[in-house]
């Protein structure tokens, strides 16, 4: 009797057994009349399976039938494992498939818009491809998009999308062992939550509303409501008019708010256990995934610090200026002294990954709380890796006063917001969060050199599709 096995779990120890396989044909090679060869492809593992006339078993229409496939067909396989001689090249797993019998669950167009083979090379196989004289496209970022059904399919896309799926499962197991409990906040809400031009705006039954830029506003609003410790996970966006390679017009979030007790370090302290948590289950869990990643686009594993570093924002403009890099006094750091400094800090430290706190106020949001000692400096951080912002934290105001003055000051119409300022006109503990984005994480971690290969279906201000 047959039964469905995954080609991942096809191994020597079922030599000789019936299985049935569903997968896609990958590469289809007739060896003459009698003879075919198919490599078929699962979830990224793939078996070669031999199609071979024989009497009773298997006829030469078979042979023909399965010679004229398209290739990536969604087929469905029945066979008779069996172990060659010979170790088998391009093809993932050990053992070949006797083929009984063979149906086409779904045929695939017989020339597709994107090579597969050609996109899952590396910039090194594609190099030496291209010196051996061999002919092929180089497939570029734009038709990978346009075409994204059929770019996922790749090993190192497979592997980027797992690779996030577990960094947002290692954050919800962190978080919920630590007491905090996950909400969903409206997405639809009245007016900007950052401040900034960088709203969709849009009719909300003849209101004028905005897509939400984070669930900043409501998940303070949790806190107000006595829920302590909570985080979400959800869509959040951005109108950016930036092209660069690390924003995107709709961003997974990653966000967490909390009640401290004396001080915002103890925010930080989350933010450090909860990514040494995050990098440890990657490197645990994901082996593979990284590899393929690394195959295609090679990159170091991340160096980071059983305990965390942190460096106050003015110790960070210190080490720029030693280095040459003029900082303004109470600016915020561009991209490139971002950079610079995440190298120093390699240099020194050791660590890819770390903390800057006390920012100058002037270049956080309003409900950023002023430092006690100087209110020129707030209680805020960032976190980076490689050099490249992944979250923004702080301290929020919790007095209603303060709070409007600073809307005010920000130049925020505190009307559309009066329902989150009256929120702390009721009472409320001091508290604080941060912001962290999905897809940075994922690009920075594996060292890739755009968001766009770290969003399913990337978002920005020249594409709405697919
Ligand atoms: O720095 P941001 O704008 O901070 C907030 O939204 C605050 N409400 C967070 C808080 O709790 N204080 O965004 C937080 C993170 C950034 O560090 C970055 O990783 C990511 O979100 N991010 C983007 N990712 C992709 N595309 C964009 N346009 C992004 N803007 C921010």
């Amino acid at each position: 009797p047959s039964r469905w096995t995954r080609v991942e779990n096809l191994e020597k120890s079922l030599e000789g057994k019936h299985v049935m396989i569903r997968g896609r044909a990958q590469a289809i090679r007739p060896v003459g009349k009698k003879m075919a060869f198919l490599v078929v492809r699962e979830s990224g593992f793939t078996v070669q399976c031999l199609v071979q006339a024989q009497q009773d078993l298997v006829s030469v229409q078979m042979v023909k039938y399965a010679a004229a496939l398209s290739r990536e067909s969604v087929i469905d396989v029945e066979g008779l494992v069996s172990v060659p001689s010979e170790p088998i090249k391009g093809a993932t797993q050990q053992v070949e498939v006797q083929v009984r019998k063979l149906y086409c669950v779904s045929r695939a167009l017989p020339t597709l818009p994107i090579n597969l083979e050609d996109a899952a090379r590396s910039e090194a196989e594609i190099e030496k491809a291209l010196q051996a004289g061999e002919q092929l496209v180089r497939v570029n970022q734009d038709t990978r998009l346009n075409f994204r059904v059929l770019d996922l399919r790749t090993p190192a896309n497979q592997g980027i999308f797992s690779i996030q799926s577990q960094v947002e499962n290692a954050f919800r197991q962190f978080l919920l062992s630590e007491g905090f409990r996950q909400i969903h906040t409206p997405k639809l809400i009245a007016g900007s939550s950052e401040g900034g031009a960088a709203v969709f705006r849009l009719d909300y039954k003849g209101h004028p509303a905005c897509l939400a830029q984070s669930p900043q506003l409501h998940k303070q609003m949790a806190i107000c409501a006595d829920f302590g410790r909570v985080f979400e996970i959800g869509p959040v966006f951005r109108a950016e008019d930036s092209f660069t390679h690390r924003h995107l017009c709709e961003f997974t979030g990653l966000d967490v708010e909390m009640e401290i007790k004396k001080h915002y370090f103890e925010v930080m302290d989350i933010v450090d256990r909860l990514f040494v948590s995050i990098f440890d289950s990657l490197n645990q869990n994901c082996k593979k995934d990284l590899e393929a990643v690394a195959h295609q686009y090679p990159f170091e594993p991340l160096k980071y610090l059983r305990q965390t570093l942190r460096l106050t924002y003015e110790e960070g403009v210190q080490m720029l200026k030693d280095a040459g890099v003029e900082i303004e006094p109470f600016g915020d750091l561009n991209t490139e002294a971002e950079r610079k400094l995440g190298q120093l800090v390699l240099e020194k430290y050791g660590t890819e990954f770390y903390i800057l706190y006390r920012y100058p106020l002037a270049v956080r949001p309003f409900y950023t709380m002023p430092c006690y000692d100087n209110p020129q400096y707030s209680n805020s951080f960032d976190v980076f890796i490689r050099g490249e912002e992944i979250i923004s934290g702080a301290q929020r105001v919790h007095n209603a006063e303060m709070l409007e003055k600073r809307a005010e000051s920000c130049g925020i119409d505190v009307k559309t917001i009066s329902t989150y300022i009256d929120s702390f006109r009721y009472g409320a503990p001091t508290h604080g969060g941060f912001g962290v984005g999905l897809e940075r994480v994922v690009m920075l971690f594996c060292g890739l050199n755009n968001i766009r290969k770290a969003s399913l279906y990337p978002r920005d201000p020249l594409r709405i599709a697919p």
